[in-house]
This record gives C-alpha cells, sequence and structure tokens, in this order.
C-alpha cells in the first residue's frame, strides 16, 4: 500500500532525509484501506451494466446484487433486511435520521426539542444546529463527564423536563475522536419508555465493537463502509420499523421512498463484503488492535510524559483502536505535521475538520481548556496496524513533541 506521493515519501513539505521506516498508517478513524475481500468483490461488479430500477435481464442482476448486499449488511449488524436503507455513507444518514426523524415527528403536533451531547460528529451536529436556524428546532445538550461519556440518567432528567416536546434523542455509539463507548443499549431503553425515537452513529464502532441493531434498542443507527474496509461512498442507515424518517432525497422513489437516487451496486457489493468479513473478525481484532493500542500509550507516555491520554480509560468503555493524546504546550496540527514529514500519519480530530486550526469541539464539550483542545492528536488503529507502527512512533514521538512546544514558544 502507498500512502506517500509516490516518492517514497510522505507529501508534507520538508521531509529532507529518507525515514528508517516503512509509512505508517494511524488514521484509519480517518478513513480505512479497503479490504482485500472487497476490492476483488466490487472490482466485480464495476464490470457489470444494470441500474437496480430496471425492468430488463441487467437490471434485475444489478438488483439481485443490491438485494444480497442489503441481506449481509442485516447479518453483520443483526438487523432485518427490511431495516437496511442504502446511503451515500455517514454522513448523509446521520442527516437523513437527524432531519428526516425530527421532521416525521412532527407530523401530530410540534416536538421541538432534540437532545444530543456537544461530541457528537459534525454531521449530526450539525444537522441538528441546522434544524435549529431553519425549523425552530430547540437543541437541548446531554452533558458529557470528562471523558465524553453520556449517562443514561442524564438523558431521563432532559427528557422528563417535558417528555412531549421531544423530537428525538441521538447519541454517537463510539466518539471518532476520543473513542468512549456510550451505553447505548440503556440509552435507547429510556427512550424508548417515552416513544422517543433513538439514533445512534455507529460508524466509528462498527468495525470494532459487536454493533447489533435489533439488541441494541435503537431505532435508527448510521454506518458507513469506509471505516470498515470498504469503500467511500456507500454506507446505511438501518431504521426500525416504527421509524419512518421524512426523506431528505427526493427522486426516483427509491429504498422504499426514504432514499431517492439510483443505487450503486458496486459499492454496495464492496460495503457488504467489507461487512461480512468485519463480523467474522471483529472479535478477535478488537483483543489484537487494544494490544497494539497498549503499546502506543506506554510508548508515548514514556517518551512524553506530560503528554494526557484523552477519553475513557483503556478498557470495554473505550474502542480498541483509539488512542487520542493532548500534549501540553503543542499545537496538534504543528505536530501532526512534524509526525508526517517522518512518515506518521495521524490526525488531530475528526478528518472532517482538519486542515482548518481549531480547537477540538469534542475536547472544549469534555471540559478540557482551550490548550489542551488545540494540543491533541488521534492515533486509530485497523486492519493494516503492526507493532512496527507503535515502534516507529515511540522512535519520534518525543523529539517531534519538543520541536512542537520549541516552535509554540518562538
Ligand atoms: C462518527 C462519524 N460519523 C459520521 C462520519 C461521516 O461518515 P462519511 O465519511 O461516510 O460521510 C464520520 C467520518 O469521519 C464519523 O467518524
Amino acid at each position: 500500500m502507498d500512502y506517500t506521493d509516490g516518492a517514497g515519501q510522505p507529501g508534507a513539505a520538508g521531509a529532507a532525509a529518507p525515514n528508517p521506516h516503512p509509512p505508517v498508517y494511524l488514521d484509519h478513524a480517518a478513513t480505512a484501506p479497503m479490504l482485500p475481500e472487497a476490492i476483488v468483490a466490487m472490482t466485480e461488479e464495476l464490470a457489470h451494466l444494470g441500474n437496480p430500477s430496471s425492468l430488463h435481464n441487467a437490471g434485475r442482476r444489478a438488483r439481485r446484487v443490491v438485494e444480497e448486499s442489503r441481506e449481509q449488511i442485516a447479518e453483520a449488524f443483526g438487523a432485518r433486511p427490511s431495516e437496511v436503507i442504502f446511503t451515500s455513507g455517514g454522513t448523509e444518514a446521520d442527516n437523513l435520521a437527524v432531519k428526516g426523524l425530527y421532521w416525521a415527528r412532527q407530523a401530530d403536533g410540534p416536538r421541538r426539542r432534540v437532545l444530543l451531547p456537544a461530541t457528537e460528529h459534525h454531521a449530526v451536529l450539525d444537522s441538528a444546529l441546522w434544524l435549529a436556524s431553519h425549523e425552530d428546532a430547540e437543541i437541548c445538550w446531554l452533558p458529557v463527564d470528562g471523558t465524553g461519556l453520556v449517562a443514561a440518567d442524564s438523558v431521563r432528567a432532559a427528557i422528563e423536563a417535558d417528555p412531549g416536546s421531544v423530537a428525538l434523542v441521538s447519541v454517537m455509539w463510539a466518539n471518532n475522536e476520543v473513542g468512549t463507548i456510550a451505553p447505548v443499549a440503556e440509552l435507547a431503553a429510556v427512550c424508548a419508555e417515552y416513544q422517543i425515537p433513538f439514533h445512534t452513529d455507529a460508524v466509528q464502532a462498527a468495525a470494532q465493537v459487536p454493533v447489533q441493531f435489533a439488541d441494541s434498542g435503537a431505532d435508527a443507527l448510521t454506518v458507513t463502509g469506509h471505516k470498515l474496509g470498504g469503500p467511500i461512498g456507500a454506507g446505511a442507515l438501518l431504521l426500525a420499523r416504527d421509524a419512518q424518517p421524512a426523506p431528505v432525497l427526493h427522486g426516483g422513489g427509491q429504498e422504499s421512498d426514504i432514499r431517492s437516487g439510483t443505487l450503486d451496486a458496486p459499492a454496495i457489493r464492496g460495503f457488504a463484503t467489507a461487512a461480512q468479513v468485519v463480523a467474522k473478525t471483529r472479535d478477535s481484532e478488537a483483543i489484537r488492535l487494544a494490544a497494539l493500542r497498549d503499546d502506543l500509550v506506554a510508548r508515548v507516555l514514556a517518551a512524553v510524559p506530560d503528554a494526557v491520554l484523552n477519553g475513557a480509560p483503556p478498557g470495554p468503555g473505550r474502542l480498541p483502536g483509539n488512542a487520542h493524546f493532548s500534549f501540553p504546550g503543542c499545537e496538534g496540527d504543528a505536530l501532526l505535521m512534524l509526525l508526517d514529514a517522518r512518515g506518521i500519519a495521524c490526525s488531530t480530530g475528526s478528518a472532517c475538520t482538519a486542515g482548518v486550526a481549531r480547537p477540538s469541539h469534542v475536547l472544549l464539550a469534555m471540559g478540557a481548556d482551550e490548550a489542551r483542545a488545540r494540543g491533541s492528536l488521534r492515533f486509530s488503529f485497523g486492519a493494516t496496524s503492526a507493532q512496527e507502527d507503535c515502534a516507529a512512533v515511540g522512535d519520534v514521538i518525543g523529539e517531534a513533541a519538543e520541536r512542537a512546544r520549541r516552535a509554540g514558544r518562538s
């Protein structure tokens, strides 16, 4: 795999000396390499013609591929095939869940309150903020603790303030920056008591923890292909029978009229193939990734003793493949570029907001001060990660942090 600019060195300016190790990719939470099985399946499908909505032979063949993929995705995530609504990815599924459920809930009288923590991914956060600025929605922020956890009691308290006014509750399964895992089944159970739809964004959780839709009790659940070894551009919203969001995209009436648009059979097949592989390997991968994560944490803290591991402590409350640190006195972006120049790819938070230097909204919501929220880096592991990756980071992180600190002082 080539993560470089083609010259064997990372694309960052200033990479003068050759790196002593092959490129290290520790940004699986931004996007994961496609699994070989998914590449084979999708490539094969790209050679076929046919719109799955067409009635002729080619169309019917494409439809079969889509329906088989639907069954495989349902099986991988403990859902029924009829509960799988294909989308172009996580962002679209989150928009459909938040806006669509909100609109659907206005049918029998106004229900304006949308309950969510400020640690959500922007796909959820900005959908809710859009509703607030365009549709009179009222956002009620659910409190999080210092690790980013939302407690069931706080969801109950927020609902009980006025149960009849709640449109929906949305809490992500695992946080994309700090890896903290929510008690999804407990949160869903509280919402079910009040018959309030509960959505969870399981984009980051799906490859690493057993995400089972029926068992979770959620009414709507977001997954995307490219975080679990499938292609970018295919995802799904899993929807329980009673949760019927109003459509965001109007058109040909595909996906039971909930999501119009020609279905991308090759991408869907690649996504389904990856989901099937992940369902089989998830448990053993979780153990392997947790060991790598623990090794990396130990190496980073040994090299930079005042670094702080953000999020839940390693264990069942944290994604096995996530290590997220604050480095006091450093700008996260500066440190990221210094590591990139040494052949190590990581992230300052969600890739969607990286590139714009601003403090992590997740850390701020967790009570961190601005300096800690700016000086953070996420290392995220996946199928291609190995022990050498941890060693490579351990070798350079001390010196890189020191340089980033000096740059910050000058
Ligand atoms: C938690 C979470 N939700 C949603 C998304 C958006 O998914 P997609 O890239 O498929 O649009 C991401 C991507 O970073 C994510 O981490």
